[in-house]
């Protein structure tokens, strides 16, 4: 019989070692707001995003010219270019360019996830083209929630839920863990309207409170990009140009 593939999501970082699997495909979540804003970047046509963890690396790449991002619990940090709300990226200037980016959960998420075969980025702003490629990729998949300092977050899970929803059915892929059944229950008890779900959630009142009203509508808005940024070594770099470099 045909071998099945599996899908696993650690619903926040410290419980991703248990979820780890060869032959997988990483999908790194922040919703609120670290994927978002990378995908908003990769449609504005960002040649190249660096993650970062700590703001001492961000302050090296800034010295040496770079464009750099960077926030801690949600506001920006005053001495780079931008913050990390997804409109600083929504900027045809930054067309061709490389941005570094250090946030308080999400890049920290994607360098943990470094040493898998691919690790992609997902939020809901690429949920249907990420969705279709991942379920025409034959690898397990990993979904691996930032959550908020290590602490499990409901729009992340929610976002994890969501994309197994959509491909979970798929006969490739085994039974469903219970973790995944749980974030795909959490989905659909969201899915109407996620913003008056999260209406209670620590992070959403937490950008709430910093006038972010508008960033958390633009996170839970589905498909406003068709980019899949993808971790090639320590950058990322849209999907395509991925398999251009590797067919060349
Ligand atoms: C995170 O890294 O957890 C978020 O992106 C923080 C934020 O942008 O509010």
């Amino acid at each position: 019989m045909e071998e099945k593939f599996k899908i696993d999501v650690a619903l926040c970082p410290v419980l991703y070692d248990q979820c780890k699997m060869d032959n997988s495909i990483v999908v790194v979540i922040d919703v609120l707001r670290a994927t978002s804003a990378i995908c908003t970047a990769f449609e504005s046509g960002v040649k190249e995003m660096i993650p970062v963890s700590t703001l001492d690396e961000a302050r090296v790449y800034h010295k040496q010219g770079y464009l750099v991002g960077a926030e801690r619990d949600g506001s920006p940090i005053e001495e780079f270019d931008f913050g990390n709300s997804p409109y600083s990226y929504k900027n045809p200037e930054l067309k061709g360019k490389s941005v570094v980016l250090t946030t308080t959960n999400g890049t920290k998420a994607i360098n943990m996830a470094k040493d898998a075969d691919v690790v992609a980025i997902g939020a809901f702003t690429n949920i249907s083209v990420l969705s279709e490629w991942l379920v025409n990729q034959d690898k397990n998949i990993v979904f691996l929630c930032a959550g908020w300092k290590g602490r499990f977050n409901l729009e992340d899970s929610i976002f994890a839920g969501a994309v197994i929803e959509r491909i979970g059915i798929n006969s490739k892929y085994d039974e469903l863990t219970d973790s995944c059944l749980a974030v795909k229950s959490l989905f659909i008890n969201a899915e109407k309207n996620p913003y008056n779900f999260l209406s209670s959630s620590s992070h959403r009142i937490r950008l709430h409170k910093l006038n972010l009203k508008k960033d958390v509508k633009y996170c839970l808005t589905y498909d406003q990009s068709t980019s899949i940024p993808i971790l090639k070594g320590d950058k990322l770099v849209k999907l395509e140009e991925v398999y251009e470099n590797m067919a060349s």
